[in-house]
């Protein structure tokens, strides 16, 4: 029933259990998960793979000439930049380093809410961001802002990197991923455009001590509520 299909969106900070949540909650409602995260990192990385950074801090304005003819989609769960799979090459640590700054920038902002809010013009999404409540969908019937404390945090990063990592005396150390993730939080709170912050109506989850199942399942049953109210 389309009319019965909401848009729910999942603010928060970084690596606050946000993606691992949305991506469950979508498939148990049958929703399509969008992660706008990948989408600020895809851009990130063609600024990088052009050469582009330097001359972008210095004249941030060069942005234009990289969102010109940029095509950035999902393909079940990859995700395609200009044609190309970019999947595990947009989590590389030289793409979260300068995602942030990428992501200040107001033409890029601009675009990519453009593209968000027409992947999500049929609603049944669930979509997971910094400012999907306040700016992309504020008229979200259901709004979610995930916190979790720091310690938490790192140790959620350390675990994926852990895993991931063919050689474990690379991983960076707890408190050096610590200060990398207090430092984004910081630059995405502290933007000028849509910034990192809790929308009124949205409801915050504090995931320190929960499970993904256990965040999943309180999503869900906030989401029938009000598909039931529909
Ligand atoms: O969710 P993530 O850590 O992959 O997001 C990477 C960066 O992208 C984040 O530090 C800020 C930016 N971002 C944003 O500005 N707005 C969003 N809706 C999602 C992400």
């Amino acid at each position: 029933n389309q009319e019965k299909r909401i848009i729910i969106a999942i603010d928060g900070p970084a690596a606050s259990g946000k993606s691992t949540t949305a991506r469950k909650v979508a498939d148990r409602l049958g929703y399509t998960y969008i992660d706008t995260g990948a989408m600020y990192r895809s851009v990130t990385l063609k600024a990088i793979e052009s050469g582009l950074m330097d001359t972008l801090r210095s004249s941030p304005e060069r942005v234009v000439d990289l969102l010109a003819g940029l095509s950035v989609c999902f393909s079940g769960d990859r995700i395609m930049l200009d044609g190309r799979d970019v999947t595990l090459a947009i989590r590389e640590n030289r793409v979260s380093r300068e995602v942030s700054f990428i992501s200040s920038l107001k033409p890029v902002r601009d675009t990519m809410r453009q593209m968000q809010q027409d992947m999500g013009r049929g609603r049944g999404v669930v979509m997971d961001g910094r400012d999907i409540g306040t700016v992309v969908f504020p008229d979200a019937e259901l709004k979610v802002f995930l916190t979790a404390d720091v310690r938490q945090r790192a140790m959620r990063r350390y675990a994926e990197l852990a895993v991931k990592s063919g050689d474990p005396s690379e991983l960076p150390c707890l408190e050096d991923l610590e200060r990398e993730i207090l430092d984004r939080d910081r630059a995405d709170a502290e933007r000028e455009h849509a910034p990192l912050k809790k929308h009124p109506d949205a409801r915050e989850l504090d995931t320190s001590s929960l499970t993904i199942d256990v965040q999943t399942d309180m999503v869900c049953s906030m989401a029938e509520d009000i598909l039931k109210k529909k």
